[in-house]
C-alpha cells in the first residue's frame, strides 16, 4: 500500500485533498454524508474580524462547465468560529487551515491577531482577492507592491505559517507570488475564482456578476501552478475545477503539494472521498509508495 500522507508546514496530513474554502459550509453540514476527517485538512469558509450578512440573491448561478457566485464573503465572524464550529475539528482531530480576510489592512491584521496557535491549525489563508475599501476597492491581490505590503503585515502578527491565495485576475502571477513570498508567505494557494457574469434573457437582464469556477478554470489554474511552483520555494495548494481523481494528479504532477476541491462538491457531495479513494488506487496501480514523489513530476 502506498502513502497519501503529506507534509504541510511541518504537520503531516492524511492525505493532500482539502475543501475549497467557501465550499463546505463549516465543516459539519457534511456529516450526515461522509466524516469530516475523511480529509487531510478543513479549510474554513473565509472569516472576518466582524460577521458579515454578504450579498442579496441570486448568489450563484449554474454555467455550462462551471458556477459564477457572488455570495459577497458571508461569515459569522472569527469569534464565532473558533466558540462555537471548532470544538467540533478538536473532537474529530481534523486539521483546519484558516480562511480569513479584511477589507483594510487593519481588518486583516486584527483577524490574524485573534487566531491563537492550536496543534490543529496548519496555517492562515489569506484571501487576497477582496477589495480594499481604502483604495477604492481595488483588490489587494492586484499589484506586487500590495500584496508585499499586506503578506508582511499579516507575517509580523502570526506565528502560524501564512498562505497567501491568490486572484489569477493580474498581469503576471509568476511577479505577485514572488511578492508574497518575499513579503514572508511560507505558502500559496492558487487560484480564486475569475470574474464571470450571466445574462437572463427572458428577463434581459444581468442577474449576476461574481467569481467564475469549475472545470472551466482548470486549466487556468494549472498553468499558475505548473509555473508559480517553479519560481518559489515554498509549498504551492492547487485548486480551480478539480473534479475527480485524474485532476487531482494533474496538479499534483504540475507542482502542487496539495489540491482544494470546491465546485465538485455541489455536483456530487461524494466527490472529495471519491476522489482520496482513487489517489490510494492509483498508487496502487502505479507502483508508488508515495504521493509525495509525484509532486512537480512535470517539472524539466
Ligand atoms: C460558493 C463559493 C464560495 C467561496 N467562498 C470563498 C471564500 O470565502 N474565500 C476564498 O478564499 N475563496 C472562496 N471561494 C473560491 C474557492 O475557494 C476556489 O478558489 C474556487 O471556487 C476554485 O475552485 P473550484 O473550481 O474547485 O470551485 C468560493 C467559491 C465558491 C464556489
Amino acid at each position: 500500500m502506498g502513502s497519501l500522507a503529506v507534509d504541510l508546514f511541518g504537520k503531516t496530513l492524511k492525505n493532500p485533498v482539502m475543501n475549497a474554502s467557501g465550499t463546505l459550509g463549516y465543516g459539519v453540514e457534511i456529516e450526515p454524508l461522509w466524516p469530516v476527517e475523511t480529509m487531510g485538512a478543513y479549510v474554513t469558509k473565509g472569516l472576518s474580524a466582524a460577521p458579515h450578512h454578504g450579498n442579496p440573491t441570486p448568489r450563484v448561478w449554474e454555467e455550462r462547465s462551471g458556477m459564477i457566485n457572488s455570495i459577497g464573503l458571508q461569515n459569522v465572524g472569527v469569534d464565532r468560529f473558533f466558540s462555537h464550529y471548532f470544538p467540533f475539528f478538536v473532537e474529530r482531530r481534523c486539521p483546519v487551515i484558516v480562511n480569513f480576510f479584511g477589507f483594510s489592512e487593519e481588518e486583516y491584521l486584527s483577524c490574524a491577531k485573534s487566531i491563537e496557535p492550536h496543534d490543529l491549525i496548519v496555517a492562515l489563508e489569506m484571501n487576497l482577492s477582496c477589495p480594499n475599501i481604502k483604495k477604492g476597492g481595488i483588490s489587494f491581490g492586484k499589484e506586487a507592491s500590495a500584496v508585499h505590503a499586506i503578506v508582511r503585515a499579516v507575517r509580523g502578527v502570526t506565528k502560524l505559517p501564512l498562505i497567501a491565495k491568490l486572484t489569477p485576475e493580474v498581469k503576471n502571477l509568476v511577479e505577485i507570488a514572488r511578492a508574497a513570498y518575499e513579503g514572508g508567505a511560507d505558502g500559496l494557494t492558487l487560484i480564486n475564482t475569475v470574474p464571470a457574469a450571466a445574462v437572463d434573457v427572458k428577463n434581459r437582464k444581468v442577474p449576476l456578476k461574481g467569481g467564475l469556477s469549475g472545470p472551466l478554470l482548470k486549466p487556468v489554474a494549472l498553468r499558475a501552478v505548473h509555473e508559480c511552483s517553479q519560481a518559489v520555494p515554498i509549498p504551492v495548494i492547487g485548486v480551480g475545477g478539480i473534479m475527480n481523481t485524474g485532476d487531482a494528479l494533474e496538479f499534483l504532477m504540475a507542482g502542487a503539494r496539495a489540491v482544494q476541491v470546491g465546485t465538485a462538491t455541489f455536483v456530487d457531495p461524494f466527490a472529495m472521498p471519491k476522489i482520496i479513494a482513487g489517489l490510494d488506487c492509483w498508487l496502487d496501480a502505479s507502483g508508488c509508495a508515495d504521493i509525495s514523489a509525484i509532486v512537480g513530476a512535470t517539472h524539466g
